[in-house]
């Protein structure tokens, strides 16, 4: 396959809960590789299945947690979040937010400053993520689409300039 349509604003389908996965099949893993070139392709940070069309509990992120700052160029590395759940929440932060399904809708979110999360992997592995900052963020936009949540139901106001830029 490839490349897959993000689903946009509008679409009935964001706002849908999705089911558990119940097979980690060549499917499934096929579904994981389009949403990793599609969030590539897109410039995104995460992506949830209802986002492609798929209403099955499974996102992804990028994970920045090993990258160098310094380094001139290295090779994105992302996480898989099969049936996720978020078990723990810590302190809490309102910040800029975006979602590749809402083009030019960044608002303001108040989200935990700190989660652990569990999930499986694509092979059907269990696995705990304790996450702060960005990845944290990410988590839990993604965990909400999983349940029909999108941006619009969070945002506390939305940004005028389209970049998120504050004065
Ligand atoms: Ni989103």
């Amino acid at each position: 396959m490839g490349l897959r349509t993000i689903v946009q604003d509008g679409d009935p389908i964001l706002t849908k809960k999705c089911r558990p996965v119940t097979n980690f099949d060549d499917k499934l893993a096929q579904l994981l590789d389009d949403m990793r070139e599609t969030l590539v392709e897109a410039n995104g940070y995460g992506l949830a299945g209802p986002q492609v069309g798929i209403l099955r509990r499974v996102f992804i992120s990028v994970d920045e947690r090993d990258m160098d700052e310094n380094a001139e160029e290295q090779e994105l590395k992302f996480l898989e979040f099969i049936n996720p759940e978020i078990i723990s929440t810590e302190g809490e932060v309102t910040q800029y937010e975006g979602c590749l399904s809402f083009p030019g809708r960044n608002g303001a979110v108040t989200r935990p400053e700190k989660v652990v999360a569990r999930a499986f992997d694509r092979h059907g592995n269990p696995f705990t993520i304790e996450a702060e900052g960005m990845l944290a963020r990410c988590i839990c936009h993604e965990s909400d689409h999983l349940e029909g949540i999108t941006i619009v139901d969070r945002a506390e106001y939305f940004y005028e300039d389209t970049d998120g830029e504050e004065e």
